[in-house]
Parts: C-alpha cells; sequence; structure tokens
C-alpha cells in the first residue's frame, strides 16, 4: 500500500471517524472538503471538446480574419463604386473636368463581371479606396499591391499608387507600368512609412485616356504563416493559442441566407479568387440599429482556406450547409422536398472535396489549389439553427444520402435557436427517435441562466445523442442587444457553467462559444469573443476563460465531490478535473461566483501529486469589468503556485474567480 495511503488509513482509524465524517462539507473555519478520486476515468473528454465557431459576422471575414486591405476590390457590390472616391468629382454638380469613372457589367452569368472604366482628362484625378473603415498599416512592413488593367484609348502608361493618411500625405508609394489594351495583372510593393490605423489607397495616373481596372487588391506581406493574400496574423494567432478541438465554419444564420439565393453556397468561395462570386452579407441589413451597408462577401475566405485553417492550427474541420431553408427569422423561404437533390450534392460534393482522392472531381479542384493530401473530414452539420417538421423531413433526406455514401462521416444536426421550449422539445424528440449522432444546441441566455443552468446535462440520456453545445454566450442585457457587453459576469458564469459541460463530457463532445470576432466600428452583435480594429486585437475575459479550458481539456473525466455530490453551484462555487493521460497532468477547475472567498482542501486519492500545483486565476470584483484595447489583460490568468501537503491541496479560491490548478501525477 502506498505510504500516504497508509497514513490516510490510519488517521481514519485512529479518528474513528467514518469515511462520510471526512467527506463533510466544511470545518469550523469553513473550508470545504473536496474529494478527487485520480484512479478512475469516469468518462473519456473528446479532443474536440474546446472548439471554435466562425462566423462572417461583424465584420469577422473580410475586414477582419482575411487580410485583404482594400473593399470592393472588383466592384461586385450592388453599388458598384460602394469603397470608392474620387475627389472633384462630384457627379451631382457635373464637374468631371478632370476625369471619372464608369462601372462596365459584362454579362450576368459571370461570376465576377463589373469592372471599372477610368476615364482621365487632367492630372488631378485620383481614384482613392476607403478600406474596411479605413486602412491599417504598420511602420516598416511591406504591402503587396495587384491588380488588373487593360489600357483604352489615349495615352495612360503609369499608375502611381499610394499609401496616404486622412490628410492626404503619402505613408508609402509604388508605381505601375502599363503596357497593352488587353488585360493583364500587374504588382507591386508598398512599405509603409508610418502606423497608421487608417490609411487609404490612392491611385493616380500618368497621361490621359481610358483605363479598364479590377481586383484591386492590397494585401500586408506579414499573414499568418506569411502565405500571400493570406489571413490576419494577430487574429489567427488568438486561435491558435487556444488550442482548438474544431473549427466550426462559415456560421451560424449566413449558412441559410436571408432567402435561399443568399444562403452560402461553398462551391462558390472555391478555386481562383478573381472567380468567385461576391454576395451580400445577411448582417448587412439585418439590425436597424447597426446598419453595414457596405457588408459584403467577396470569399477570398473560402472553403479552402477554412480547411487550411483547420489543419494549421490542428482543429478537425466542421463545416455547416444549408439544408434547404433560409433564416426562419427572416423569410424562412423553403425548398420544395421534391427540389432537395443539389442542396444534398452539395454535402457530397464536399466530402469529396476535402476527402477525395485526386482524381475525382472534386478531390481534383482541392489538388489545383495546392492541397493534394485530403483534409481528412470527419464532421458535416446539416442546416444551422432550423426548427420544426420542416427540417426533420429535409435532415432525412440528407440523412440518407451521407451515410449511404459516407457511413464513417458524423452528421450535425440542429435544434434550433434556443435551448428549450416547444422547437427544442421537438427537435430534440424527433432526432433522438431518429437515432441522430451529434445534435447541436444553441443558447444565448442571461448569466444567471449560465450559473443556475450547470446540471443541465446531468439528466440526459446517456444512450441519446451526444451534444454539440453549438453557440453559446451570456448575454449582460438582453439576445442580440447592443448594449451586451463581454463582462467578467457573463465570463464567470461561463467559467461556471462549463464545469458542467465537462462533468458531462460522455454525453458533450463539442462546444463552442459565439460569435467569435467583432470589429470594434463594424459590428452588428455583441457580446464577442475577440475584439479587433484595423490594427490591433484582444481577447475578452470571455476569451481566456475558453482558452483555459481548452488549453487544460484533459482526456479523462475524473470525480471531483464534496459530500459524496458533485459541485454544481452550491454557495456559489462549482468545480470538474480532468487528466491529461498523454502528459500527466491533473487538472482542477472551480469558479466561485459568489461574493466570499472559498477556502478549500481538495483531497486527491488515487494517485502520487507532486508537491507543486501550478495555479491560473482570473478573479475580480467588478463583475462589470470588461477586457479593452486600452486594458487587454484586465481580465486574464494571473500565474502562482501552491504547495500541496501530501495528497491536499489547501486554497483559498478568491471571490468571484475562476481558478485552474495543474499538479504534475
Ligand atoms: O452568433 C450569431 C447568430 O446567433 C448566429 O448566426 C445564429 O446561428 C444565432 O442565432
Amino acid at each position: 500500500m502506498k505510504p500516504i495511503l497508509t497514513a490516510c488509513l490510519a488517521l481514519l482509524l485512529l479518528s474513528g471517524c467514518s469515511p462520510k465524517v471526512l467527506t463533510a462539507q466544511s470545518t469550523a473555519d469553513g473550508t470545504r472538503t473536496l474529494n478527487l478520486d485520480a484512479s478512475t476515468s469516469v468518462a473519456t473528454i473528446q479532443p474536440t471538446m474546446y472548439g471554435l465557431f466562425f462566423e462572417d459576422i461583424n465584420f469577422a471575414a473580410d475586414g477582419g480574419l482575411y487580410a485583404e486591405l482594400v473593399k470592393n476590390r472588383s466592384f461586385e457590390f450592388t453599388l458598384p463604386k460602394t469603397g470608392w472616391l474620387e475627389p472633384g468629382t462630384d457627379k451631382f454638380s457635373l464637374n468631371e473636368s478632370s476625369g471619372k469613372s464608369d462601372v462596365i457589367k459584362i454579362g450576368e452569368d459571370r461570376a465576377n463581371s463589373n469592372y471599372l472604366r477610368v476615364t482621365v482628362m487632367g492630372p488631378d484625378y485620383v481614384l482613392i479606396n476607403e478600406g474596411f473603415r479605413g486602412m491599417g498599416v504598420k511602420e516598416g512592413d511591406r504591402y503587396d499591391l495587384t491588380l488588373a488593367a487593360a489600357v483604352g484609348e489615349g495615352n495612360i502608361s503609369r499608375i502611381q499608387v499610394q499609401l496616404i493618411d486622412p490628410d492626404g500625405a503619402a505613408l508609402g508609394e509604388a508605381t505601375i507600368d502599363l503596357n497593352g489594351s488587353d488585360w493583364k495583372n500587374y504588382a507591386a510593393t508598398l512599405t509603409a512609412e508610418r502606423t497608421l490605423d487608417k490609411a487609404q489607397l490612392k491611385l493616380t495616373f500618368t497621361g490621359t485616356g481610358t483605363v479598364d481596372l479590377d481586383m484591386i487588391s492590397l494585401f500586408p506581406q506579414d499573414t499568418w504563416k506569411g502565405r500571400k493574400k493570406g489571413l490576419r496574423k494577430d487574429l489567427v494567432q488568438l486561435l491558435d493559442d487556444m488550442n482548438p478541438g474544431f473549427l466550426r465554419f462559415p456560421g451560424g444564420c449566413i449558412v441559410e441566407g436571408r432567402t435561399l439565393a443568399q444562403r452560402y453556397q461553398w462551391k462558390k468561395t472555391v478555386g481562383p479568387i478573381a472567380e468567385r462570386e461576391y454576395l451580400i452579407n445577411r448582417w448587412n441589413t439585418e439590425f436597424d440599429h447597426r446598419p453595414a451597408p457596405d457588408y459584403y462577401q467577396s470569399f477570398g475566405l473560402g472553403f479552402f482556406e477554412y480547411f487550411q485553417l483547420s489543419e494549421d492550427m490542428g482543429a478537425e474541420p466542421l463545416p455547416i450547409l444549408s439544408c434547404g431553408m433560409a433564416c426562419q427569422f427572416n423569410t424562412g423561404e423553403l425548398v420544395p422536398m421534391d427540389e432537395l437533390d443539389p442542396y444534398v450534392q452539395d454535402a457530397l460534393d464536399l466530402i469529396e472535396f476535402a476527402n477525395g482522392d485526386v482524381t475525382t472531381a472534386w478531390g481534383k479542384v482541392r489538388r489545383d489549389m495546392g492541397h493534394p493530401e485530403p483534409f481528412n473530414l470527419k464532421y458535416i452539420g446539416v442546416g444551422n439553427e432550423q426548427w420544426g417538421p420542416e427540417y426533420i423531413e429535409r435532415y432525412k433526406v440528407f440523412n440518407e444520402a451521407i451515410t449511404a455514401q459516407y457511413p464513417d462521416i458524423v452528421i450535425v444536426s440542429g435544434s434550433g435557436p434556443f435551448p428549450d421550449g416547444e422547437f427544442f422539445d421537438y427537435g430534440m424528440q424527433q432526432l433522438t427517435e431518429l437515432g441522430t449522432e451529434l445534435v447541436d444546441e444553441h443558447y444565448y441566455r442571461s448569466p444567471e441562466w449560465f450559473r443556475e443552468n450547470a446540471t443541465r446535462y446531468d439528466s440526459y440520456d446517456r444512450n441519446g445523442p451526444k451534444i454539440f453545445a453549438g453557440e453559446y454566450a451570456a448575454q449582460s442585457v438582453a439576445i442580440a442587444s447592443p448594449e451586451n457587453k463581454n463582462n467578467w459576469n457573463c465570463a464567470l458564469s461561463e467559467a461556471a457553467y462549463m464545469t458542467g459541460m465537462e462533468r458531462n463530457a460522455d454525453v458533450v463532445v463539442m462546444t463552442s462559444y459565439a460569435p467569435l470576432m467583432a470589429h470594434e466600428e463594424g459590428w452588428q452583435w455583441t457580446p464577442d469573443m475577440i475584439w479587433f480594429n484595423n490594427l490591433q486585437s484582444y481577447g475578452t475575459a470571455n476569451y481566456y476563460v475558453q482558452k483555459l479550458y481548452a488549453t487544460h481539456a484533459g482526456t479523462d473525466l475524473l470525480r471531483i465531490t464534496e459530500g459524496g455530490e458533485p459541485l454544481t453551484g452550491q454557495q456559489a462555487f462549482y468545480a470538474t478535473a480532468a487528466k491529461d493521460a498523454t502528459t500527466n497532468e491533473l487538472y482542477i477547475k472551480v469558479a466561485n461566483t459568489g461574493a466570499e472567498p472559498q477556502s478549500l482542501n481538495i483531497r486527491i486519492a488515487g494517485a502520487e501529486p507532486s508537491t507543486t500545483a501550478t495555479v491560473l486565476t482570473m478573479a475580480s470584483d467588478d463583475l462589470e469589468a470588461v477586457n479593452s484595447f486600452a486594458e487587454p489583460m484586465k481580465l486574464s490568468p494571473i500565474e502562482s503556485s501552491v504547495n500541496l501537503q501530501k495528497n491536499e491541496l489547501r486554497v483559498e479560491v478568491p471571490a468571484h474567480a475562476f481558478v485552474v490548478y495543474t499538479i504534475q501525477l
């Protein structure tokens, strides 16, 4: 028998106490005794447990993660000159003495049918792109400018490209020499002489006459992994730092579209970038209080890039597809059942695109994009936030077709927009009866709801579907209220709730906070996990809670109890414990949502802990506190350590705190 165990047994016998007395909840000084059994794995914690939900909302893709600095680079917005300025050519005063531009459309059947015809009559004519609420450029960094041009009548021979500040002063420039009347691609590199968040791109022409322009693009060279025309490095870094188990994309409601025509169609987002068809972003007009008329999807960040990003981060890709139902909060447009085939085929083709041999039609597209190896897709989602019999009957068709051809692919179904009520009950019952494998649940609820529902999954049928908590976030005011804040009250309540997810890791196998990202000026929905502007980004308190869970997930759930009961909010206290079989580390996560500190004596049985625990603490007495650009780490983990006394971890958990203890076993 191990010496420590022998000592415990001796203590037991000497004291004449029954084991029950030893596990009593608190001592006279208020110290609570928790018992942790490290010898038995209660359940496997799936590597997918903590992941990411990405949606192009709040300018998360164009203007955000996708590092393109030019807005409306190919003049495809509904108002095709959106984002482009021609100072001095106010068409209402007919002052076009120095030049003008006209959008030319070449057929409806082309993905990218517009280009710009510039007529230059004098040296003063300039064309300016305003960027996504400006362009963020950094001193000394290099920027790749590319454009397609065809010279027309006259003698235009050169374009000067400049980064300018709001006063028009240049902070970097290059020139492009044009040659020929046929369409050609041109490139130049600019170096920024200053750091500025509101730069613009200015084009000035040498000569007079006409020149046609298209795909005017500017990217930083310093992207994630240095990829040309790639992703914004600081934003991907924040995601990668979380060690996410999966990446769900492309949403969210954006999957469904306000109408079926505006649904997300993955096939239009792969292949050469210039051929990807623009689409209005459904968040463009969703909220009257946050209109975004300049919000479109260029799909430069498309399905290939999402798969690639998943691979970069070691996250399982989880694409969600339209099931033939437009957003039921909008039009609710339905594809008739006898016209569902193309939608189902999209799902089958996507699996081929991700996993198929390069000799298959879609596997070849993947190869041609530079990725002959498969992406090893394992999951596919059918529909986002659908409800009612219309969803179930469509889901059945998808389920049958996908399972017949790809029996190993796990199909994610949806239980609608709410975690309870008529839609949820109906959907869950139907999906359970169908024997569906994995059901997506969404809940945007008050912080109180999160604190009060840590036992939500305790009563779930162990033989029923597994759960993907695919979208959740505590709302400080109300769902989608523009006043919602990423405050400590919300983040701490989520931390408390998440103990319940982890404690039910046999049922809950995937979870993700939503939405993921928001541009400081361009957002529609709050709260969001990460905020950014044109130069900076920061993780919210919610981000650090998620990160602590994801980087201390463990592989095996352990039992941690007080008086034989799990800690689910008794005296505002929550706990969960896990072991990582690969590193042999023990993780104890506790949330104290109360206003008083809690003294704990955590007794670890069934393992030999090392003498020291690493402690990561997030705590604040100010429940309204938030991180910000000025104080990005205000609410973030503070590291310390504590010595164990034999097998006991004696600690005081501060008021309003989330703490993770790591102990090497
Ligand atoms: O996360 C924002 C939105 O909330 C998602 O697009 C949608 O699925 C949910 O209603």
